[in-house]
C-alpha cells in the first residue's frame, strides 16, 4: 500500500442477502475494481443472514468473508458444510456474536427490523462506525443508542436516503450540527403506490398493490411501510434522533420523482437540497466511504429527460402514520419500540393476508393507546415494550 493509501475498511454486512445488504455487496465490489494500486478499499470481514443460505454461502464465497452469521438454526449443517474453515454462527444471537467476534471497523446495519438492534449496539460498544439503514433501531432504541454513540466514540452515517441527505446538507453548513441555524428539515416521499387513490381503496388494497411502489425498489416490509407512510413516520423518529432536532422542526412533503431526497431550511431562508436518481447505491457508498467521494456506480442524473420536480402537501387523513411518529416523539420512553413492533407485527401480518392494509396503522394506534411506555434506560426493557406490542397485536388479530 502506498503512503497516501487510506487504510481498508474492514466491513460485516448484516442483512448481506437483503436490498441493502446486496446493494453494499456492489458497492464494494466495484470500489475494490476501481482501486488503482490493486489494494481492496473495503475488505468483507463478516456476513450476517436470515434463512438465506445459498444466497450467504455464494456471498461468502465471493467474497472470502472469514465469519458468516445465520438466524435459522435449520441452516447450521449446510452452512458448516459449504463453510468448512470459516467461522459460523448460527441462532437468534448469530447476528450479535458475529458483530462481538469480527475484526470489523464499519457495519453495514441492514438486517429488516428490530432483530438488528442488538448487533447494532454490539458495534456500538466496539467504536465501530455504523452505515445505518436499519431505521427500526433508532425508533425502537433513540434513547439507549443516542448516548451510547457518545460514550463509545462510534459514529452513525445514515444510509436512508433522505437522512443521507440531511446529513450531506448539514456537513457542510454547520459542520454536521443543527442547532438555531437550522430552521427545519423537510423528508420528502414519493407518497408510495397510493398517493392518488382514494382512501377507501387504500385500506383494501391488496398485497400485490401494496409492493408496487412507483419509484425504488426494496425489501417487502419497507415496501409496505411506504404504502401506508409509516416509512416516513418511522424516518421522522429517526431524523429526530440522528439529528437531535425536535419534532416541530421535522417536516415531510410529497415529491412523486423521488430525486430531492430531502432538504433543510436555514435561519436565513436558504435551502440546501440533494438530488439524484433513486438509486440506493448511492447513500451506502456515500455512508462507507464518508467523508470521501470517490467515483460512484449508481445510476446518474439524465438532465435531458428530468423536466418536472412536483411537491405538495401530504394527505394526514389518509396518511394517519405522520401523526403518530410526532405524538410517539412526544411520549418518549419505549414508546418507540411499541410503535416499531406493533408496526413489524401488523405488516406481517398483512403480508401473511390476515389484514387488510389499513389495520397496520390502526392496529399501531391502539397499541400505543394501551401499553404504558417506560423509560427505554436499558436493551430488556425496549425488548420487554417489543414483546408486549407483538402480543396486543397478536390479541387483536384473534378477536
Ligand atoms: N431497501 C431499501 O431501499 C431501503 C432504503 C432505506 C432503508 N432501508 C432499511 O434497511 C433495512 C433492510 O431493508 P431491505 O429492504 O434491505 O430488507 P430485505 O430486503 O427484506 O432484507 C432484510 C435482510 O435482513 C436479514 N434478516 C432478517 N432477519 C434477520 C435476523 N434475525 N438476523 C440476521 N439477518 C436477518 C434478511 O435475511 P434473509 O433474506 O436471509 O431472511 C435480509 O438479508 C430496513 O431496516 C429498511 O427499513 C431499506
Amino acid at each position: 500500500m502506498d503512503a497516501s493509501s487510506p487504510p481498508t475498511r474492514r466491513l460485516v454486512v448484516m442483512g448481506s442477502t437483503g436490498s441493502i445488504g446486496v446493494n453494499t455487496l456492489k458497492v464494494v465490489e466495484h470500489l475494490n475494481a476501481a482501486r488503482p494500486n490493486g489494494q481492496p478499499q473495503v475488505k468483507i470481514v463478516g456476513l450476517a443472514a436470515g434463512r438465506s443460505v445459498k444466497q450467504l454461502v455464494e456471498q461468502a464465497k465471493r467474497f472470502n468473508a472469514p465469519a458468516v452469521a445465520i438466524s435459522d438454526p435449520d441452516q447450521a449443517k449446510a452452512l458448516k458444510q459449504a463453510l468448512p474453515k470459516a467461522r459460523i454462527c448460527v441462532g437468534p444471537d448469530a447476528a450479535l456474536e458475529l458483530a462481538e467476534h469480527c475484526d470489523a471497523t464499519d457495519i453495514a446495519a441492514a438486517i429488516v427490523g428490530s432483530a438488528g438492534l442488538p448487533a447494532t449496539l454490539t458495534a456500538i460498544r466496539k467504536g465501530m462506525t455504523i452505515g445505518l439503514a436499519n431505521k427500526e433501531t433508532l425508533v425502537a432504541a433513540g434513547p439507549l443508542v443516542t448516548p451510547l454513540l457518545a460514550k463509545h466514540n462510534a459514529k452513525v452515517i445514515p444510509v436512508d436516503s433522505e437522512h443521507s441527505a440531511i446529513f450531506q446538507c448539514l456537513a457542510g453548513q454547520t459542520g454536521g450540527k443543527t442547532g438555531d441555524a437550522v430552521k427545519r428539515i423537510v423528508l420528502t416521499a414519493s407518497g408510495g403506490p397510493f398517493r392518488t387513490a382514494d382512501k377507501q381503496a387504500m385500506y383494501n388494497a391488496t398485497v400485490e398493490q401494496a409492493l408496487n411502489h412507483p419509484t425504488w425498489n426494496m425489501g417487502p416490509k419497507i415496501t409496505v411501510d411506504s404504502a401506508t407512510m409509516m416509512n416516513k413516520a418511522l424516518e421522522i423518529i429517526e431524523a429526530h434522533w440522528l439529528f437531535g432536532l425536535p419534532p416541530e422542526k421535522i417536516d415531510v412533503i410529497i415529491h412523486p420523482q423521488s430525486i430531492v431526497h430531502s432538504f433543510v431550511e436555514f435561519a436565513d431562508n436558504s435551502v440546501l437540497a440533494q438530488m439524484g436518481p433513486p438509486d440506493m447505491k448511492t447513500p451506502i457508498q456515500y455512508a462507507l466511504m464518508y467523508p470521501d467521494r470517490p467515483q460512484g456506480c449508481s445510476r446518474a442524473m439524465d438532465w435531458t429527460t428530468l423536466s418536472t420536480l412536483e411537491f405538495e402537501q401530504p394527505d394526514h387523513d389518509k396518511f394517519r402514520s405522520l401523526k403518530l411518529a410526532y405524538r410517539v416523539i412526544e411520549a418518549g420512553g419505549t414508546s418507540g419500540a411499541i410503535f416499531n413492533a406493533a408496526n413489524e407485527a401488523a405488516v406481517a401480518a398483512f403480508l401473511d393476508r390476515k389484514v387488510s392494509l389499513g389495520r397496520i396503522v390502526e392496529l399501531v394506534a391502539e397499541a400505543l393507546e394501551r401499553i404504558e411506555p417506560m423509560p427505554a434506560d436499558s436493551l430488556e426493557s425496549v425488548l420487554e415494550a417489543d414483546r408486549q406490542a407483538r402480543a396486543f397485536v397478536t390479541e387483536r388479530l384473534k378477536a
